[in-house]
């Protein structure tokens, strides 16, 4: 199988390249290349035979014409967006114009080169999407793919209304579609601007470890290899029409998740002086956080027989290990545009 990966220069989709060029598939990955992006990702796939690179942005519909005619890919999976709720919140048009607007682009793009071929039943358009979209949970209960829509921030909003747009031409056009929730993905090649390699990165260097607020929103977490999979699966297995929520089975709140980072530090690079906990500093929280998301994934488990491989702490552990061993990767990205400062501020 031939799949067209968008994004897949980023953090999850680089992740999904690597499975698939390791399973058979061929990979053509398809990315714009922006701040995110990181072509180092794919070292170790990017000469494989099975493997090609177009350089091009999903807002940009003749370049994805040209794409999938030259390619003829027998699946598309979907993952280039904007992703930072942040940087959404000090500037959503990107999160428009990508998120919407290059969704509803690739999804014409891919309906043109569906029904071109006769519209093959075994075409897939595979829709990366997020539980944000579902909003903010209390303390009990978890997301389902049948939990209505809430998005409260432009990034979640912007990822609503492109599950929306992909639900809408399954519907009307009879594109084969499937979509997928996944709760908060961490691990290897993540850019370092979220969570758990913040952390890791700053404690490394001495400064400061910034936790929202009172670090009480819970995150259920995803390592990024066991999306992968999941993502792999789905698109072999998954039934057209259909969503599955896809979680970690792992809900921590962002203040455990820091101090756990700080134990293992601890034990791998001891400071000279004091614990890594001591740099923890709490600072002014996200404009409309979301106190709690977490997934039941039992469609995914009962249908596909997907459960997620490892559990928080060896996820951490084995996290914290990769970014320890791989300083040349993270070293230049520390000097990206915007990165270390403060975002998502400005409401
Ligand atoms: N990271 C998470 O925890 C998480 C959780 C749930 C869902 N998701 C979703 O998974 C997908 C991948 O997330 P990620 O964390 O790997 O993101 P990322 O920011 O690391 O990577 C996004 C990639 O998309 C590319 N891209 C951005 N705009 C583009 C455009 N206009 N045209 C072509 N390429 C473009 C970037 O260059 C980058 O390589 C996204 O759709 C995101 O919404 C992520």
């Amino acid at each position: 199988m031939k799949i067209l990966v968008t994004g897949g220069a980023g953090f999850i989709g680089s992740a999904v390249a690597r499975l698939a060029i390791a399973r058979g598939f061929d990979v053509v990955n398809l990315d714009a290349l922006t701040y995110a992006a990181n072509p180092a990702n794919l070292a170790s796939v990017d000469s494989a035979p099975g493997y090609a690179f177009e350089h091009a942005d999903i807002r940009d519909r003749d370049a994805l014409d040209r794409i999938l005619a030259t390619h003829e890919p027998d699946a598309v999976l979907h993952l280039a967006a904007e992703s930072h709720v942040d940087r959404s919140i000090d500037g959503p048009r990107a999160f428009i114009d990508t998120n919407v607007t290059g969704t509803f682009n690739l999804l014409e793009a891919s309906r043109a080169w569906w029904s071109a071929r006769g519209k093959p039943d075994g075409f897939r358009f595979l829709h990366v999407s997020t539980d944000e979209v579902f909003g903010s949970l209390g303390p009990d209960g978890r997301f389902t793919e049948d939990s209505p829509y809430d998005p409260r921030s432009p990034y979640s909003a912007s990822k609503a209304a492109s599950d929306h747009l992909v639900r809408a031409w399954h519907e009307t056009y009879g594109l084969p579609v499937i979509v997928t929730n996944c709760s908060n993905n961490y691990g290897p090649y993540q850019f370092p601007e979220k969570l758990i390699p913040v952390t890791i990165l700053n404690a490394l260097a001495g400064r400061p470890l910034p936790v929202y607020g009172k670090g009480a929103n819970i995150r259920d977490w995803l390592f990024v290899e066991d999306h992968a999979e999941a993502l792999l699966l789905v698109l072999e297995r998954g039934r057209p029409g259909r969503t599955y929520a896809i979680g970690g089975e792992n809900e921590r709140r962002n203040i455990d998740i820091v101090t756990t980072i700080c134990g293992i530090l601890d034990r791998k690079r001891p400071r000279s002086r004091g614990a890594h906990r001591d740099l923890v500093t709490f600072v002014a929280d996200r404009p409309g956080h979301d106190a709690r998301y977490a997934i039941d994934p039992t469609r995914i488990a009962t249908e596909l027989g997907w459960r997620p491989s490892l559990t928080i702490d060896e996820g951490l552990e084995r996290t914290v290990d990769w970014y320890l061993a791989n300083e040349d990767w993270w070293r230049p990205l520390l000097q990206r545009d915007g990165v270390g400062a403060r975002l998502g501020l400005s409401a």
